[in-house]
Parts: C-alpha cells; structure tokens; sequence
C-alpha cells in the first residue's frame, strides 16, 4: 500500500521553500466553505484555448503516471507504451476519484475505484468490470475528460480548451525553443510563484526592476542605472521589443561582441497567453530561450525557462547564473504576494510599465473578439518607441 500521506505531499502544488510564509500567502485558509466555493466560482483570469507546459517529460516515465494541475484544472500525464503522451483529467468520470490512484498498462488507465478503464489517448472507456450480460450501458459513450498532449523539449504541453466546449477542429502547434544551428547545449529551470498569473507575467516584463532585483557583480549595480529608449512593434497577439543592441553596460553581451566581433543583437517577443521569447545573435553564435508563466491556481503560478546557445558557455556555469536570476524573482514575488494578499490599490506607470498595459489590454481584446466572433483588435497602433531608465 502506499503511503496516503505521502501521495498527498507529492500531489501539493505549494511553492517550494515556502513553509514559513505559507500562512500568510493562503488567505482562502480561513474562508467558510461558502466563500471558498463563491471564489472557485468567480471568473480565475485565465486564458483558455491555449497549450501550457505541463510537466517534464522526466515525470513519465515508463508506465509511471503524473500528476500536474493547469487552471485549477487537475490531471493525470503518461506516457502508452508506442511512446505518445497523453493528458487526462485526474478525475474518474465515475465517482471522481483521481484516475492517477489507478494502474496504468502501457494503453488503458484502470481507476482504482471499481476498475473502469480508459484509454489514456482518447479518455474513451472500454471497459467497465462490472456490468453483467444484461446490462445495456454503452460503455463507449463514456470519456474521462482528455486534453491534447505533445511532448517536446523536454515537456508535456497541454491544450488547455475551455470548460464545457468541443475541441475546434485544428489547434495551433505548441510553441517551440527556437535554435539556430545543428549542434547546441540546452537547459531548463523552473519555479513556483506564489501569485496570480497576471502578476507573474507582468513582473516577467518589467524591466524597471533589473538594477534593484538583479543587483550582482556579473549583471549589473544600482549605480549603472540609465535612460533606455526602445523601440516596441505589435505582434500578433503580443509585441516585439524591435531587434537592438542590447544593454551597454551588462558584461556578457560585451564579451559575446568581443567573441565574434560582429554587433549583437537581441529581439524580445512577449505573445498572449504567457510566453516570452528572447534572441541573441552576434556572428554565428546565438542564444535562445523560451519562458513561459503557467497558471496553476489562481493564486500560483510557475515560470519555465528553456533555453539553448552554441555560445562556448558550459551549461553548469549558465546554470548557476539563471538560477541566481530566477531566485531574486522568486523572493521579491513571494514578498509581493504578502502585500498583495491585502487587496492594495496599484499603479501602472507610462512609460516603464506600458508593456504590463498592453498585455491587459491584449488579454481584454482577445477575449472581447471571442466572445464576439469579430476580429481581435490590437491596443498598440504601431511602432512606438519607449523611454525608461534601468
Ligand atoms: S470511481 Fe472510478 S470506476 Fe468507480
Ligand atoms: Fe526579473
């Protein structure tokens, strides 16, 4: 038997090194049952239709199964034995046990209630163990709730399709880590946010917090703080940060131009729903990375951070750094929660915060045309140039 307690911790998606704030980063800890279901209720802010990044691929492995959670919604990852990862909802369409308490056989999950099976590609159930031979139920007509699942890069991502809709007929291909040569080294980070997914997007593209957040020997200090000017264009769905030189004074774009001595240059993607994408290029040398702000809950959210180069930089020295980076991000959003936990009043300021406005307004256009059926207008008229100091 395993041990319920502990399937309970590994099913928790509490932040990690937490504990001690935990208290205060739950406020729906003392709410009545009531509120708590009001709240469940009332619209999360997220963005449905879209893939999510679910889990490494390292968390299915073999016949093992997964669990993850994507907009509240709970699920169940694996892996059939022809290799094509599958997503279901971690919910028995029988009597909602999790379906990830059952066995799987390589093809079909058997939930471990009274042993219902499913097909963990289709969610269609093909047998259940105790009908007997006058029994007319059509055991076909029978889905456990299913997502489309691909894996690549070293992830399952998710379609996440609204609650109580259909599948349209074609769905977009989940985005990608670009690379630009044939050999590259390649390495992932992640972590829990204890905040709304609008907050941890838009702390994903401020950039007025670098010199105080960021503050290291090998980036930068408060004292190289200066004025920026650059250049945004619209996107679909999301803005360009236009190709640039970037930053003078951070030293490893300076030693990537010593390197190549060709000029460096950086394009900065940020696309609805939640997904970041960076491009440094100088000569044939290159850096890429893909992040992405999941949400979880509407109080939690997780940054994944791919990325690749064939720049000669050995991926445990990168490692040490991107680590410091999404550390300090982590800390100052666990912080933040604290104050945000109070339902403060904030600002949004022209021009350093006017990308956070366009990603408001993005996610306000787009869901205005889908409810409309008209064609999603963009908030930004053009290319404009902004002008921040960090
Ligand atoms: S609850 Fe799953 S088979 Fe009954
Ligand atoms: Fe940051």
């Amino acid at each position: 038997m395993p041990d319920g307690r502990k399937l309970a911790k590994e099913r928790s998606h509490e932040p990690e090194k937490m504990s001690e704030t935990a208290n205060i980063l739950a406020p729906h800890g003392k709410a009545s049952e009531s509120t708590q279901k009001a709240e469940r209720g009332a619209d999360a802010g997220f963005l449905w239709d879209f893939w999510y990044p679910a889990a490494r691929s390292s968390a299915v492995q073999g016949r093992r199964l997964a669990t993850a959670m994507l907009l509240e919604v709970p699920l169940v990852l694996g892996r059939t034995d022809a290799g094509k990862a599958f997503a279901m909802r971690d919910t028995c369409p029988h009597r909602g046990i999790p379906l990830s308490y059952g066995r799987f056989d390589g093809t079909n999950v058997e939930c471990s209630y009274h042993g219902w099976k499913f097909d963990g590609c289709s969610g269609q159930c093909v047998e259940i163990p105790s009908l007997a031979s006058q029994d007319k139920l059509k055991v076909d007509r029978i889905f456990a709730g299913h997502y489309p699942c691909e894996e690549h890069d070293g992830y399952l991502w998710v379609y996440m399709n609204a609650p109580g809709t259909l599948l349209p007929e074609t769905i977009p291909a989940a985005p990608r880590l670009a690379a630009f040569s044939a050999k590259y080294k390649s390495t992932h980070l992640a972590c829990d946010l204890p905040s709304h997914i609008d907050h941890g997007i838009i702390g994903l593209m401020d950039p007025a917090h670098g010199p105080f957040v960021h503050q290291s020997w090998f980036w930068r200090s408060q004292k190289s703080i200066h004025e920026k000017a650059k250049q945004f264009e619209p996107i679909p769905c999301g803005f360009r940060m236009s190709p640039h030189s970037p930053s003078s004074n951070s030293a490893p774009y300076q030693l990537l131009k010593k390197m190549t001595g060709a000029p460096v240059t950086t394009t900065i993607d940020f696309v609805l729903p939640n997904m970041r994408t960076e491009e440094i290029r100088s000569g044939k040398l290159w850096f890429s990375s893909l992040t992405t702000v999941t949400p979880v809950r509407r109080d939690l959210c997780r940054i994944d951070f791919l990325a690749a180069w064939n720049v000669p930089l050995p991926i445990s020295i990168f490692r040490i750094f991107a680590k410091t980076f999404l550390r300090q991000d982590q800390e100052t959003m666990i912080q933040q929660a604290e104050g945000l936990q109070h339902n403060p009043r904030l600002m949004l300021i022209d021009d350093a915060d006017r990308p956070a406005k366009w990603y408001f307004a993005l996610k306000a256009n787009l869901l205005e045309s889908r409810r409309t059926g008209a064609a999603m207008v963009h908030p930004m008229d053009g290319p404009v140039t902004l002008h921040w100091r960090s």
